[in-house]
């Protein structure tokens, strides 16, 4: 089996996209091949730079034309796309020419605490305020709705009322940097 050509998309810090790279380092089943983002000011492209993995970035135009990412991801041969904090809507042009080969985590028990809106912070406030007892991550393949697609992995954590969203961050930050790169090397494996 080739080894598989993987495009991390993220929006933001890349705490997640930089665990990604750190494990697919010299790894026989996949490689990085860019990290794509959708703000040229994202903090993740200066640590993908750092890691010597190629990086590009669109702006929000660019992003929301699904036949130019397609064509792009296309001509770089990826196998798999690998959502890590990507604040967009994947444009169904791009869905369609992936099909069942985009991932992506969550930071809740999928279908609670999803959909248009609910990310980062969002999330983590809605689990505190309905006083759930845990929380946890969801690794899915995407399809056109925000948060849905079918379901790979959950994995949970447990919610006591002195959490802050700083404590229940921290317990679904170390859930995304063990489980994810885990659950992608088994799917694509698969
Ligand atoms: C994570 O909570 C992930 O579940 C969600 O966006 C956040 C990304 O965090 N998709 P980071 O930028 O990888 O640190």
């Amino acid at each position: 089996m080739h080894q598989k050509r993987l495009a991390i998309f993220a929006s933001g810090r890349g705490s997640n996209a930089l665990n990604i790279i750190d494990y697919f380092k010299d790894h026989p089943v996949a490689h990085i091949a860019f990290v794509l983002s959708n703000r040229t000011d994202a903090p993740v492209l200066d640590l993908a730079d750092a890691k010597n993995v190629p990086t590009v970035a669109m702006n929000n135009e660019e992003v929301a034309d699904g036949k130019l990412l397609a064509a792009y991801c296309l001509k770089e041969k990826i196998d798999y796309i690998i959502l890590a904090g990507y604040l967009r809507k994947i444009p169904v042009e791009l869905i369609a020419a992936f099909p069942g080969r985009i991932l992506n985590i969550h930071p809740s028990l999928l279908p609670k605490f999803g959909g248009k809106g609910m990310y980062g912070a969002h999330v983590h406030t809605a689990v505190l305020t309905s006083g759930e007892h845990e929380s946890g991550i969801t690794i899915h393949r995407v399809d056109e709705e925000f948060d849905r697609g079918e379901i790979l992995a959950q994995y949970r954590c447990d919610v006591s009322p002195e959490d802050t969203i700083e404590t229940l961050q921290e317990k679904i930050q170390y859930l995304e940097h063990r489980y994810f790169p885990e659950v992608i090397a088994k799917t694509i494996a698969s």
